[in-house]
């Protein structure tokens, strides 16, 4: 205890685990930013990672003192878990923050809401409990994203040597938007946060509409360039740390022998010589699944020579489906790609190839065969994959970019952007894409990935570290 001199806190840590058929436990060990990000620090900088049991594998690891090392896996109870992560965390605030909830999808504010709060706060408690038991004195904390905004605040109560940096990896809702949620409610995320020395966001728009709440919510102010808010006598920076791609891992991961094969698989279930409209998302509302099916059936409509010719790549990896919300959308997604099939489908021409079922190295496939890249999200904190499709091409894409994504600010410029409700817009913009000529889909392609590459990972991580003074 008392140990570690920097520690991250998220919800989805690097490890996971799972119960055999004959009893033993096997451990798991995950991808993503913030794995390759800790890596920048080496394996002898005193980290600590300190994240929630997911599963009852999870639990059942804890509770026999199975530990990774350079990890702490937090166990509460599974009823405390689903609280915090299913209905507080990605039910109301992955809603409000994505502004999902619009008439007849209504945010609810009952008793049952009021008991899943409770359960937010356990598990969030639980965590600055964790966090104060094994941070060294002076430590540097970063805490990450919605699930825990409140741990700054707790944590400061706790142990106020430390330097704490809390980010969220979402957008941030506008205040008019965000005041939908109860006073008490609002109030304490925002107090949350600002718990925090520093405050970090994927871009300026995000940073700027948490200032806007907290002088909204709660009368604090705002400096005049908008990086510093105070309240009750403590100042919180604001930092814009827009996390890019990974560019030399995806490059060498995207080269090995088991894309090579899907590589192969997709081309021929495809059929030889047809163009390659691609998306990859978790199957959530936010991604806007179903409107970019619907905008590709309007380009068939009004395009009718694209039909045979083109192919509609789609990969919709099942996500939160605890969640009736998230499950229902699935299987819309499911229905439309069906829909779209039968109306068009021809004896050796299937419109829409839909996957649901997760596989990586697929990805990576489709990434590098895409003609078309479509990333149409009513709202995104960022979307790495508008930025890993460029990267990873290999002869060069048009990427179709939604203005709501956090990427839209790096990358419009070489982007062909649409609003993710106009869904004739995106049609048309799905045909730009397609006739766009070959060097100039290559030229904005290398412009895409320089862009894309300009934060990965490492450096991401280690400017929060630095900004934060350790
Ligand atoms: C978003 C969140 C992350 C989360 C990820 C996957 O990007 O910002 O915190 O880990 O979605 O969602 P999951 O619920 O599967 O962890």
């Amino acid at each position: 205890a008392h140990s570690a001199r920097i520690l991250v806190a998220s919800n989805r840590g690097p490890v996971s685990y799972s119960v055999s058929p004959d009893g033993t436990l096997t451990s798991r060990r995950g991808g993503g930013g913030l794995v390759s990000g800790l890596s920048a620090i080496g394996p002898d900088a005193g980290a600590l990672w300190v994240c929630a049991a997911l599963s009852d594998a999870d639990r059942e690891a804890v509770a026999q003192g199975v530990t990774e090392p350079g990890s702490r896996m937090i166990a509460v109870p599974p009823e405390v878990f689903h609280a915090a992560y299913n209905d507080i965390a990605n039910s109301v605030l992955w809603f409000v923050h994505h502004m999902l909830y619009q008439t007849p999808l209504e945010p609810v504010f009952d008793e049952e809401f009021r008991g899943q709060w409770a359960g937010y706060e356990t598990y969030n408690a639980a965590f600055a409990d964790a966090i104060a038991e094994e941070a060294a004195e002076g430590a540097a904390v970063l805490v990450q994203d919605y699930h825990l905004a409140l741990v700054p605040a707790l944590l400061r109560e706790r142990r106020p040597d430390l330097r704490i940096g809390h980010f969220s990896h979402t957008p941030w809702a506008p205040p008019d938007y965000f005041r939908l949620l109860p006073d008490d409610v609002a109030a304490r995320l925002l107090t949350g946060i600002l718990g925090a020395d520093r405050a970090g966001f994927l871009t300026r728009r995000w940073a700027d509409a948490f200032a806007a709440c907290c002088v909204s919510v709660l009368g604090a102010t705002v400096s005049d360039d908008g990086s510093e808010v105070t309240y009750q006598g403590r100042t919180t920076r604001l930092g814009v740390h827009g996390l890019g791609a990974d560019g030399d891992f995806l490059r060498e991961r995207a080269h090995r022998e088991d894309v090579d094969e899907r590589i192969g698989l997709l081309r021929s279930e495809a059929g030889p010589g047809r163009r390659l409209i691609v998306r990859v998302d978790r199957a959530e509302l936010s991604k806007n699944i179903v409107r970019g099916l619907l905008a590709y059936r309007q380009l068939l409509q009004d395009h009718p020579g694209w039909r045979e010719r083109v192919v509609h790549v789609a990969f919709a990896y099942p996500s939160r489906q605890d969640l009736a919300l998230y499950r229902a959308y699935t299987e819309e997604v499911t229905r439309v790609a069906g829909e779209i099939n039968e109306e068009f489908g021809t004896r050796d021409w299937q419109p829409v190839m839909l996957k649901v079922d997760d596989d990586f190295a697929r990805s990576l496939a489709a990434y590098r065969l895409a003609d078309v890249a479509l990333v149409n999200p009513i709202r995104d904190g960022m979307n790495l994959v508008a930025k890993e499709v460029p990267v990873a091409s290999d002869g060069g894409v048009a990427l179709v970019l939604s203005r709501e994504a956090g990427a839209y600010e790096e990358l419009a410029e070489d982007a062909i952007t649409v609003n993710p409700y106009d869904i004739r817009q995106t049609a048309a913009a799905l045909n730009t894409a397609l006739t766009m000529p070959e060097a100039e889909r290559a030229d904005r392609t290398k412009r895409l990935a320089d862009a894309a590459t300009a934060l990965p990972p490492s450096r991401w991580f280690l400017d929060q570290l630095t900004a934060l003074g350790g």
